[in-house]
């Protein structure tokens, strides 16, 4: 069988589904590929900057990296900014959309709001609010937002910063693509893990 022999979704049968269903598996197994042959696309969007996306990309998952940060955080900054291929109004959400099912909730939450969070940083020069953060004031996850942005996003706009290339985060980002999706034992609901470890992070920088 090559193809399923149905036109119509309701006409397929259980050969046709079982059929897809292999191939979807395999599909979905190149996910950690495809993503970051995709971050290399970040190499052309949005100008202006001095650094590309694609840099700032690598900027922020180094160091989360040198922060002793774990595979969830590192990944998460790797690729909190992926949206900004095919969705620039809401990119946060559309990347928290790609990590939620293989990260913590925590992570995919801090990636969902990033956006709002990094705001404070600058909408007070382009007329906006600086403080829209503070609609999840009180939130378990507020504070961990607060850093990442602190920490990784908004100071990864440096030319000079020395950063890792897209293949020394290849192993990380197949191995958190690789997890079962919607594990319970991956999601860790209401969980928190602090995004610096001093231990890991010495190891890290010799
Ligand atoms: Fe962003
Ligand atoms: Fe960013």
């Amino acid at each position: 069988m090559e193809k399923v022999k149905f036109t119509a979704m309701k006409d397929g049968d259980r050969e046709d589904y079982a059929f897809l269903t292999e191939h979807e598996t395999d599909y979905a197994a190149k996910t950690a590929e495809r993503l970051l042959a995709a971050m290399v696309d970040l190499d052309n969007s949005l100008s202006g900057y001095q650094v590309t996306r694609l840099g700032h990309s690598l900027q922020a998952a180094t160091r989360a990296w040198r922060d002793g940060a774990d595979d969830d955080w590192v990944v998460s900054a790797l690729l909190h900014d992926i949206g900004d291929i095919y969705a620039p109004y809401n990119h946060d959400e559309y990347a928290a959309a790609i990590l939620r099912p293989f990260v913590r909730e925590q992570c995919a939450w801090v990636v969902e709001k990033h956006g709002d969070f990094q705001k404070l940083y600058y909408a007070h020069h382009v007329g906006g609010n600086p403080h829209a953060r503070d609609v999840y004031k009180g939130h378990a996850y507020f504070e961990d937002c607060a850093t990442f942005c602190e920490r990784w996003d908004q100071s990864s706009f440096d030319p000079d910063y020395p950063h890792e290339g897209i293949e020394f985060f290849r192993a990380q980002v197949e191995r958190v693509f690789a997890r079962k999706a919607y594990d319970p034992a991956v999601i860790r609901t209401g969980e928190r893990v602090e995004l610096t470890d001093a231990t890991i992070a010495n190891e890290r920088n010799i």
